[in-house]
């Protein structure tokens, strides 16, 4: 089989066989095929797509370029979540304690935050001590033991999407519907879970620009599922403004435990529930899902989230002590307020400014190898819909750097009224 034949097929727009997927991922990974041959093919593919049935090949090759995790020995259904990225989007980290709290075993790698776009591992390292680090041992143990864990992405998993996505992102092939939901769905299936639940986001601050596109990814990704015997469902939320008030580490944090105590914001809470009520129908704890949603809401309110929390920190040797009392994680030696320049309505609460303000403040990475201020990012005071008049703060930025006055503009020009 040759390189040239299988990008000649994608190129003529014809369906790529299973040998021929096969061969592209087993060679591209090995370093027989170069980057110049892969980048025509992703290419082709950005331009003539691929068959749901390809995508599923893809997504097979993919997940087993690498280690295949088998989770068979943590008793009961084991869930997983995963959200295509945005801005304040702590879900994972209040969402995980309400199902576990209900019974429901999440066993969840997570990633890092780049750009705009915040990560789990860094808010979950916000408290000190926490330990993202853990083998598959213990991974397991602590999933059958707690019902929950996050942990870090393992280095083994998936090597061709590591290396399909650098290659990626520097050829403008980053944004093709078929490649993102194989890049996603191969690294959720090799992490082992038995069932997932995909947060598909549309807006500003997201990878899809509208809710038709974040359809058509979430309809693929299932598809992908029933081609591979998971049961993967997926939801279409917002991102046309943050996630919640709070965006940046120990502020999402402060957020979480808020919302844990069901003191949170209306949509994080929202989202939370009717995502835990469909995680709760697919571990088979409750085939109802009004009644899987009292359950949550109860435990939300009864302290049993919370206390899930506690433990799951406490698991994962996070110093909990900030937990029980958050006004003691570090505040940043600067708090900028920003005022409302007119009186109106907020029509629009831009999320990728918000995200790349709090970045530019410290709270996220331009590149992966920046150092995270853990402290740094952003609190709103208004959401969408809020009227506002002239003088009223609208946000609070928090940083340890002196120079922001270019961060001040871009945050302002965020509102949109
Ligand atoms: N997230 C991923 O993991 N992969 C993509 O291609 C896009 C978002």
């Amino acid at each position: 089989m040759l390189m040239e034949e299988i990008i000649e097929h994608k190129r003529d727009g014809l369906t790529l066989t299973s040998e021929e997927i096969h061969f592209f991922i087993k060679n591209y990974v090995n370093g027989e095929i170069p980057d110049y041959q892969a980048s025509a093919l992703l290419m082709a593919i950005y331009f003539k797509g691929m068959s749901s049935y390809e995508v599923s090949i893809l997504t097979k090759e993919m997940r087993d370029s690498g280690e295949v995790w088998d989770l068979s020995d943590i008793d009961g259904l084991k869930v997983d979540k995963h959200s295509t990225g945005g801005v304040g989007d702590k879900v994972s980290l209040v969402l995980g304690p309400m199902i576990a709290s209900c019974g429901a075993k999440l066993a969840k790698m997570s990633g890092r935050g780049l750009g705009h776009t915040g990560g789990t591992l860094d808010k979950l390292e916000s408290i000190p001590g926490f330990d993202i680090y853990e083998t598959k041992e213990e991974f397991k143990k602590q999933v059958n033991e707690i019902g929950m864990a996050i942990i870090g992405q393992n280095e083994n998993l998936d090597p061709a999407d590591k290396k399909l996505y650098a290659l990626r992102d520097v050829t403008a092939t980053v944004d093709s519907i078929p490649l993102i939901a194989s890049s996603i769905m191969s690294k959720k299936l090799a992490s082992g879970a038995d069932c997932i639940l995909l947060d598909v986001k549309y807006g500003s601050g997201a990878f899809m620009k509208t809710k038709e596109e974040a359809k058509k990814l979430g309809d693929l990704m299932s598809e992908i599922g029933k081609h591979l015997n998971k049961d993967v469902r997926y939801e279409v939320t917002d991102m046309n403004e943050p996630l919640g008030y709070a965006v940046g580490n120990n502020l999402e944090i402060k957020e979480v435990i808020k919302t844990l105590h069901n003191e949170g914001p209306k949509d994080l809470t929202e989202l939370c529930l009717n995502s835990g009520a469909i995680m709760l129908i697919q571990s088979k704890i409750y085939d109802d899902y009004d009644k899987a949603y009292e359950a949550l809401l109860n435990n939300l309110k009864n302290g049993k989230a919370f206390n899930k929390f506690v433990e799951f920190v406490k698991y994962q040797k996070g110093d909990i002590s900030y937990i029980l009392d958050p006004s003691k994680f570090s505040v940043s030696k600067y708090q900028i307020p920003i005022y409302a320049e007119k009186n109106g309505k907020i029509a629009r609460i831009d999320a990728f400014a918000i995200g790349k303000g709090s970045m530019h403040l410290g709270g996220g990475r331009e590149v992966i190898t920046d150092t995270i201020d853990m402290s740094a990012g952003i609190v709103l005071n208004k959401k969408v819909g809020d009227a506002v008049k002239k003088g009223e703060l609208l946000c609070t930025l928090y940083t340890n750097k002196e120079k922001v006055e270019d961060i001040i503009k871009e945050v302002k020009e965020a509102f949109i009224y």
